[in-house]
């Protein structure tokens, strides 16, 4: 399916909210190809999700988060709940406790996409197994996988997948680094796209602050056979983006994005807040269990962006407000 896209262009997953069924039918309608985020769901809500989108187009992918062995180290996540309880008190709310451990049903994830296959499946925050792949591939998914420096494009060529998503430092949203204990990769699109033809003979996706079409030329120029976008789609009509989070893409208050644990635990970038600032100083390994941690805080500070995750990449600068099939037809000269 990757070989006859119309436009080169992949719609990032986005977990949380942002990469509805809508936005999925709204950019492979348009040409794209439009991805579900599976992350964060139950398997009834991802599956629900798919049959949304199967009513609007045949062609979209779905993208799932590979848990791993637990590396947080207990004692930290009591320093970080006590590090949150201020603001807690100050948003009228009980002091937070470390969130459960778990594993996002990511088996059951995998077991529902092999009974229902879909067209293609994509992996981000490690790799799948290679039992995993060969089930999947069985019932004729494409597989792409996500990968952050050399030696993760190495790792993730070593299972033959279709493609290589390759995450530049630019990126919104979580960093797809394999292991989320590792500092993230600081290389860039740009240097990772360049680089990768060394490691791999898949075909390359270049994802990372790809928000015009020149910077997508230049990618596609340097060996990337697409782009997978994410920040830009943020602000789409049919992105279920929150509409603070949006109103602040496009406000021009914020000036500055951070890779930061605060919200989650894990490496991610974001708009840089009243949040990513007073937490800076007590960053904790801790994914999902700072994620559970975090979300009442979340919830309380409700339309209050300066206490929401404003995940967003490096060119978020470019982000309007416009409808997704305005933004894949800017990519079409592609
Ligand atoms: C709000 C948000 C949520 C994201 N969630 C996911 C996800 O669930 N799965 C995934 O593989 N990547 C996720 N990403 C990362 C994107 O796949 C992609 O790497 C990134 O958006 C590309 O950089 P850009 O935001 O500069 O376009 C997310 C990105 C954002 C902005």
């Amino acid at each position: 399916m990757l070989d006859t896209l119309c436009v080169p262009l992949i719609q990032a997953p986005m977990a949380g909210g942002p990469s509805n069924a809508a936005l999925a039918v709204a950019v492979s309608q348009a040409g794209g190809l439009g991805m579900l985020a599976a992350g964060y769901k139950t398997v009834e809500a991802m599956a629900a999700e798919i049959d949304d989108v199967r009513a609007g187009t045949l062609n979209f992918g779905v993208n799932l988060f590979v848990p791993e062995a637990d590396p947080s180290d207990p004692e930290a996540l009591d320093a970080y709940a006590t590090a949150l309880a201020p603001m807690a008190a100050e948003l009228g709310i009980e002091a937070p406790e470390p969130g459960p451990f778990n594993d996002d049903q990511y088996p059951a994830k995998v077991d529902y996409l092999v009974a229902n296959p879909v067209p293609l499946v994509s992996f981000t925050f490690g790799l799948p197994t290679a039992d995993d792949v060969a089930r999947l591939r069985s019932v004729g998914t494409e597989i792409v996988l996500n990968a952050t420096d050399p030696e993760e494009i190495s790792a993730a060529d070593a299972l033959h997948p279709d493609a290589i998503v390759v995450q530049g430092a630019e990126a919104g949203g979580h960093r797809a680094t394999h292991g989320q204990a590792k500092e993230p990769s600081e290389s860039s699109t740009h240097e990772l796209v360049s680089l990768a033809r060394e490691y791999t003979d898949r075909h390359v996706i270049a994802a990372g602050g790809v928000t015009s079409p020149e910077i997508a030329q230049n990618l596609l120029g340097a060996g990337a056979s697409a782009v997978q976008v994410g920040t830009l789609f943020l602000t789409a009509d049919e992105a279920g983006t929150k509409d603070a989070h949006k109103d602040a893409l496009v406000n021009g208050q914020y000036r500055d994005t951070v890779v930061t644990r605060a919200f989650s635990g894990r490496a991610a970038r974001a708009l840089s807040n009243r949040f990513t600032e007073r937490m800076a100083a007590n960053q904790v390994v801790g994914y999902p269990q700072v994620h559970y941690m975090t979300a009442p805080l979340r919830a309380a500070s409700a339309d209050n962006p300066e206490g929401l995750n404003l995940w967003a990449g490096s060119g978020f600068g470019a982000c309007q407000a416009r409808p997704a099939a305005e933004i894949v037809a800017e990519f079409r000269s592609l």
